[in-house]
Order: structure tokens, then C-alpha cells, then sequence
């Protein structure tokens, strides 16, 4: 996504500035073309010449003593710029930019040039929570600059609080999300992701291996497409995207009545999560013994939710996830009439790369109208996008 496309990234003299050397090579990695600006203070923490080495490119500083050279070359790398980013950025760089201070090479190129521009802050918590840094951000903010939220954490001065540079994949995260169509953009999607629990007694349950990797994909993927998205999550230990609104469940009944509270209000179902089909039918309050006998749990039944969807279904478009392992497209196509879903998407989860608890995935998508189109082995992030594509065909029909 982010390949051939222009990045300028200046550098300015936090402590994190070396990270910015990993955020070069992260863009760089993705066949970015990178171009860097440091502030003088940012030369103090990191050479121009690892910046040169890793962009390919030659790094602009300040130099006054050649202020022809610069004046020039400001402009040329404002048009040049598809994006813009500031990682790490200090008080001062915000303060300046919010101002509408150009002094130097940096804050010049940014107030010429016509590219979005991404903020990744990184400075002690007293300076980042200080009234007049934050006043200054929403000033950017206002002004459609968007931001990275420092992350919370021990700091370079000893201190504890927010200010630590954002996850370097975080950052790289929203300069690629700045290149995504936001066809979705207005409409409003529930997503469903990982395991339910069902509980036996206080420490025992029944669950089973998502690890919550594809839902967690499809609502981070709508999310950049404009989607208003609720994650309806089973617990997971893998971090939630920002700007989704996170329900955390454990039971399937849980599950049903937080999707079912949702269910009016959205323009679409994803229904991701791998939910129990069983639940043992008593719930012990105390830890059961062990004893000499073997023991034997009831299961009954749980609310199939998907089905239930549906059931009631109106204007929503209704996706479900099929986990087979045997007579595939058959059991699916079986299941989409069955749930009155528009697609489904099916994974033959013994083949090695699909399924539960791994980065990638292979499967076939079936369509209401019998139609099959078949993924290869692919990571979920960009399968996620090829999911959402058909779906937003399935919603303006
Ligand atoms: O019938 P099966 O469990 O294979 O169907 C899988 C699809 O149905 C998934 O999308 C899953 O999230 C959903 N499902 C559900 N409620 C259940 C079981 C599965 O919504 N109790």
C-alpha cells in the first residue's frame, strides 16, 4: 500500500530519535520512498548519515550558513511529499507548527507543503500534558493534522506517564491508513472476534483456539475505511485497534445480548468470532473436587447468534466465518442458506497457514448468490481489505 509512495519524515531532538531510524526502515521495507529533515537538536541524538543510509536518500538540516541551498529545496520537498510525517515530535516542533512558526528547515517545509501531515509526539509527561502542548495539538487537530498518541510508560527522564513515541507499527499503521479508500465511510459495522468461554466453576471453562487475529483485522481494516466499528470481543490477548468501540464478553450469551444491542443500528455484521456451540448445563459456584470417579459435564446448547441475525435481519448485510475441515464449500453453502447471511467466508482449517491462532489465512468466499471466489494464502490484514470489498459491494446493492 505503501509502495512508490513519497514520505518525508522529519526528525526532531527527542531522545526517541533514534526510533526513527526503525520508522525509516519500516517505510523503506514497504517500498516507500523516503526523504528525511532533522532539526540541528535531532543531529545531536542521531547522525544525518544513518537517516542517508537507510532512506537512500541525502538528509536535509538546518544550515543557515547556506541559506540559498535551502530556501530552494524546502519547496521541492513540500510538492514532493505524497505525506507527511513527524516522528518523533517534540514541544517545541508542535508548539512552533501550531504557531505558525518557520524558522528552520523543517517547520518551513511542513507549512509549505499541501500533503497530509501525521504528528507522532514523544516528550517528558509533564511537557505533553502541559495545557499549552495539548492546546497546541487540538489547534493541528482542527487544522487536520493527524495524530499518534504517545503511549504510556516509564520515560527517558525516570519519570512515569504519557509520553513515550507510539509503537513503531502504530505509526506506520496511520501513514498507510491515510492511502486507504474510505468507502465505508458513514456506515456503521459490528464485528465479532475470538473465543467465548463457558464456564464450568470458578477456574474451569470450555473455549477453544481463536485467538481473535481475524476479527481483530476486519474491524481495524473497516476502521480505516471510514466504518464506524463496534468489536465485540471474547477475550483475546492480542491489542484492540484504536477508534473501535471495544464490548468485552466471555459467554456466548454475553455475545448475543451485546450484538443484539447493537444489531438496528448497523449497516453490517461480521461475524467473526468463534462461539461455542455447547455450554456445560450447570454451573458450579465452588471448585469442583477431584475425585476418584470420572466426571461428566452436560453441555446443552447455545443460541447460534449469527442465526438469530438472520432471523431478524432487515436492511443489514450479515457475513459469517466457517471453520471446516471436511466437505468444505458444501457444509458452507449449506450454512449460508440455513443463516440467511449474504457471504461466507470459509476456511479449511487444516491446511497448514489457515485458521485459528496464525497470522495468515486461505479461504473461499461464498456469496448469496452461489458465487465462489477463492483467497491463496495471504496475511489477514490484506485479506481483511478483499473481505470489506466485497462487502461494500453486498451494502449499495
Ligand atoms: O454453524 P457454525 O458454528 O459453523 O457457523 C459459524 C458462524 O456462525 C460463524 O460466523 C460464527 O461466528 C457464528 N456462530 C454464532 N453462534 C454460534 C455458533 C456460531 O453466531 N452459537
Amino acid at each position: 500500500m505503501l509502495k512508490g509512495k513519497k514520505v518525508v519524515l522529519g526528525v526532531t531532538g527527542s531522545i526517541a530519535a533514534y526510533k526513527a531510524a526503525e520508522i525509516t526502515r519500516a517505510l523503506v521495507k514497504e517500498r516507500a520512498l523516503v526523504k528525511v529533515i532533522m532539526t540541528a537538536s535531532a543531529t545531536r541524538f542521531i547522525t544525518p548519515l544513518t537517516f542517508q543510509t537507510l532512506s537512500n536518500n541525502p538528509v536535509a538540516v538546518d544550515m543557515f550558513e547556506e541559506p540559498v541551498a535551502w530556501e530552494i529545496e524546502h519547496i521541492s520537498l513540500a510538492k514532493w511529499a505524497d505525506v507527511f510525517l513527524i516522528a518523533p515530535a517534540t514541544a517545541n516542533v508542535i508548539g512552533k507548527m501550531a504557531a505558525g512558526i518557520a524558522d528552520d528547515m523543517l517547520t518551513t517545509t511542513v507549512m509549505a507543503t499541501r500533503a497530509p501531515v501525521v504528528v507522532a509526539p514523544a516528550m517528558n509527561v509533564n511537557m505533553y500534558t502541559n495545557p499549552i502542548t495539548q492546546h497546541n495539538i487540538d489547534v493541528l487537530k482542527q487544522n487536520g493534522y493527524h495524530f499518534v498518541q504517545p503511549e504510556s510508560g516509564e520515560l527517558a527522564c525516570g519519570d512515569r506517564g504519557q509520553g513515550r513515541l507510539a509503537d513503531i507499527k502504530d505509526i506506520v499503521d496511520c501513514v498507510r491508513s491515510l492511502f486507504i479508500k474510505k468507502d465505508l465511510a458513514g456506515k456503521r459495522i459490528l464485528v465479532t472476534a475470538g473465543p467465548t468461554r463457558e464456564p464450568i466453576d470458578p477456574v474451569r471453562y470450555i473455549s477453544n483456539y481463536s485467538s481473535g487475529k481475524m476479527g481483530y483485522a476486519l474491524a481495524k481494516a473497516a476502521r480505516d475505511r471510514g466504518a464506524e466499528v463496534v468489536l465485540v470481543s471474547g477475550p483475546v490477548s492480542i491489542s484492540p485497534p484504536s477508534g473501535v468501540m471495544l464490548e468485552r464478553i466471555n459467554t456466548a450469551e454475553e455475545m448475543m445480548r451485546s450484538v443484539l444491542k447493537h444489531f438496528d443500528n448497523v449497516d453490517a455484521v461480521i461475524m467473526a468470532a468463534a462461539v461455542a456451540d455447547y455450554r456445560p448445563m450447570e454451573y458450579s459456584e465452588v471448585k469442583i473436587k477431584k475425585s476418584d470417579e470420572d466426571m461428566v459435564v452436560h453441555l446443552g446448547k447455545n443460541p447460534d447468534i449469527l442465526k438469530e441475525l438472520g432471523f431478524r435481519k432487515g436492511k443489514q448485510v450479515l457475513i459469517g466465518f466457517a471453520a471446516e475441515t471436511n466437505d468444505v464449500m458444501l457444509n458452507a453453502g449449506k450454512k449460508l442458506r440455513e443463516k440467511n447471511l449474504d457471504m461466507i467466508v470459509v476456511n479449511d482449517v487444516t491446511q497448514p497457514g489457515a485458521g485459528f491462532e496464525v497470522d495468515t489465512n486461505i479461504v473461499n468466499v461464498m456469496t448469496r448468490d452461489g458465487d465462489v471466489k477463492s483467497f491463496p494464502l495471504m496475511d489477514k490484514g490484506e485479506l481483511s481489505h478483499m473481505i470489506l470489498d466485497l462487502a461494500v459491494d453486498l451494502m449499495v446493492r
